[in-house]
């Protein structure tokens, strides 16, 4: 838990535009890097900002790591455009929990920036020998690029836009392949799309898991704005979460 209390410096590297509102963006952190696993998350420090912002990485690559961020409002605009000084509490929350290597398929649906976890777990998850299917969608087509890259990590990827733009019109849940064969589902994004795949996984006896990714404050148990409702009563997703299993959420 100390190092986790501890501030790391991140340091730009790159900044790959994908679309006006969209960037990935690498970071060198040497003290941080080797220890995040996928799901966890970092609470960003940004000058001029009273409040942290809580980020899931998209990647890890020896001291580097990569975040994608959409931009939402004042604090995402500054780090899309390249802002330095940026300091991260972390790694924070639970991970994914991975199944054991050489495991049948495991299934990966995203909506939005919910790629970015599960981009990290993509890789980790091949790089044990587990096939992944993956299926990423968002309203149009400007996320292509996010679904080629699940398949560069070497996953099944398909893609979906809600206008037709680019890939498969529709959604990510739309038609969800046969889960008998599938031997775990993760699923992050808007919260109709998580509990679709959870209710799919449920009826099939598929283990599943989410990340709510509530607005946070704090991100280490102390503030209490991030409460969600679990089978298990009520819970805070910055410490026992983000990452559920999706039978236990209150949908
Ligand atoms: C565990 C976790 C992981 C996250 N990972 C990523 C990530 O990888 N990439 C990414 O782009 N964003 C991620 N987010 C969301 C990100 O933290 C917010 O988008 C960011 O704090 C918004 O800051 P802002 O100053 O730009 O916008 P603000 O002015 O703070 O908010 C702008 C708008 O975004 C909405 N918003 C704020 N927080 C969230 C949220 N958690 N989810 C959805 N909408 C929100 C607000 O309600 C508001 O409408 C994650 C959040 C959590 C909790
Ligand atoms: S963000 Fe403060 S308790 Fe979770």
């Amino acid at each position: 838990m100390a190092e986790q209390l501890q501030d790391h410096p991140l340091e730009l590297l790159s900044c790959l535009q994908l679309s006006a509102a969209k960037a990935l963006l690498r970071y060198r952190a040497p003290s941080l890097a080797g220890a995040l696993q996928p799901g966890q998350f970092l609470n960003l420090k940004i000058p001029g900002y009273l409040l942290r912002r809580p980020m899931a990485p998209a990647s890890q690559e020896g001291e580097s790591l990569e975040l994608l961020v959409f931009s939402r409002g004042p604090a995402t605009l500054e780090l899309m455009g390249g802002r330095r000084e940026v300091m991260a509490l972390g790694p924070l929350g639970r991970p994914f929990p991975l199944p054991p290597p050489g495991a049948g398929p495991a299934l990966l649906v995203s909506g939005g920036s919910g790629a970015a976890p599960l981009l990290f777990l993509a890789a980790r998850l091949r790089a044990i020998g587990v096939p992944v299917l993956a299926r990423h969608g968002s309203r149009d087509g400007s996320e292509f690029s996010l679904a080629q890259r699940f398949a560069s990590l070497g996953c099944s990827a398909e893609y979906f836009s809600e206008d037709g733009s680019a890939g498969t019109q529709g959604r990510p849940t739309d038609r969800l392949p046969e889960l008998s064969g599938v031997s775990c589902a993760y699923a992050v994004g808007p919260r109709p799309l998580m509990h679709q795949v959870a209710s799919a996984c449920q009826r099939a006896g598929v283990p599943a898991w989410i990340s709510l990714e509530e607005p946070m404050a704090c991100g280490v148990g102390a503030c209490l704005s991030c409460a969600v409702q679990t089978a298990q009563g009520q819970r805070h997703a910055c410490v026992d979460g983000p990452v559920f299993p999706a039978a236990e959420v209150v949908w």
